[in-house]
């Protein structure tokens, strides 16, 4: 039967015998499926690995932290952190358009990330053992849909952080290739991982960036990070993480309204919740979340948030809608 020892214990010695004393690199996203393939590499091979962190500038507040503090602490691997957030802002000025944002994330992404691949593979060729391998984050569901062909239209152009470029002259190291999500998560805790990493929810590779409907700056970023952490904070103290599948919150940032606070006008942006329920995002429904935690999350976002002065909730399930607005 299952257990996650066993699964760890097996795939370690197949990585052994696969990767023998060539050096691997790993692209780490922030999300659970990346951060638990890395581990388990790191537990079979240690230094050989090293992993990038691209930070894109669209990460929710703490998310970088976690990554580059946290999970380093908690597995003692190599990381190199990219910093490419002034990269994507001026990729991204004056564009409004979510196919165009997205496809400009996608292609920034990979640059930033083969440039750091060329950079350590200079390192590593200079000092002997070449990096012959790439780790993929891959689940059993990804290959199932791959193979599956199901013929669905491209409704978004998506793209995932942490699978990368698949850039033939590496061979896959593919740990997680005959697992579940959850079984991903009862490994990652077997791990010693961090619960923010391993319990994280969903959240799209391009970030932030297609939760700002309107252009993508700094300021615009910087309230949304902090609205969103707001949301963040309150499902999870009123315990509802395990209900809902996931929460976008959304900055409706060309838009304005008229407020009131205080003895004055406010004219201010919205922020919209987006609370799904789902059990694997092709379809979804809103979720009915109390009246008590919407009424709080949005006295906080009104108060704390200087440039919101309204929240609405969106009861649209999918279909009609998808699940992020862009
Ligand atoms: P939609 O908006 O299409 O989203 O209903 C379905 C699920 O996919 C996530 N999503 C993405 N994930 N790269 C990703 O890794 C992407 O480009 C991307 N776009 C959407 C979304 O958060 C939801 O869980």
């Amino acid at each position: 039967d299952w257990n996650s020892g066993n699964v760890i214990a097996e795939q370690v010695e197949k990585i052994r015998a696969q990767v023998g004393s060539a050096r691997v690199i790993a692209g780490l996203s922030g999300g659970v499926d990346s951060a638990v393939a890395a581990a388990i590499v790191h537990e079979a091979v240690g230094d050989q690995l090293v992993c990038v962190f691209v930070d894109h500038g669209l990460l929710r507040q703490d998310e970088r932290r976690q990554v580059e503090v946290d999970y380093v602490a908690a597995t003692g691997i190599r990381l190199v952190t990219i910093d490419a957030r002034e990269q994507f802002l001026t990729a991204l000025a004056g564009v409004s358009d979510p196919e165009t944002k997205r496809k400009i994330i996608g292609r920034e992404f990979i640059r930033s990330f083969e440039q750091a691949e060329r950079d350590l593979i200079a390192e590593a060729d200079a000092d002997g053992e070449p990096i012959r391998f790439l780790v993929q984050g891959t689940l059993y569901p990804d290959v199932v849909e791959s193979g599956g062909g199901s013929g669905t239209a491209n409704i978004k152009s998506h793209h995932n952080v942490g699978g990368l470029p698949e850039d033939l002259q590496f061979e896959l190291v593919e740990p997680l290739r005959a697992l579940f999500k959850d079984e991903v998560r009862a490994i990652g805790r077997e791990l010693g991982l961090p619960e923010e990493i391993v319990g994280r929810q969903p959240f799209p590779g391009p970030g932030l960036g297609i939760r700002i409907v309107g252009e993508v700056t700094e300021a615009r970023l910087e309230l949304l990070r902090h609205a969103d952490a707001i949301v963040r904070a309150e499902l999870s103290a009123a315990g509802l993480d395990g209900e809902i599948w996931q929460c976008p919150v959304v900055l409706l940032a060309d838009v304005r309204s008229v407020g009131v606070q205080g003895d004055g006008r406010t004219y201010g942006h919205p922020i919209v919740l987006r609370p799904v329920s789902s059990e694997d995002a092709m379809t979804a429904d809103w979720t009915r979340l109390p009246y008590d935690v919407l009424a709080r999350i949005s006295n906080r976002i009104t108060n704390e948030v200087a440039d919101v002065n309204r929240v609405v909730l969106d009861v649209t399930s999918k279909p009609p809608g998808t699940i992020e607005w862009e």
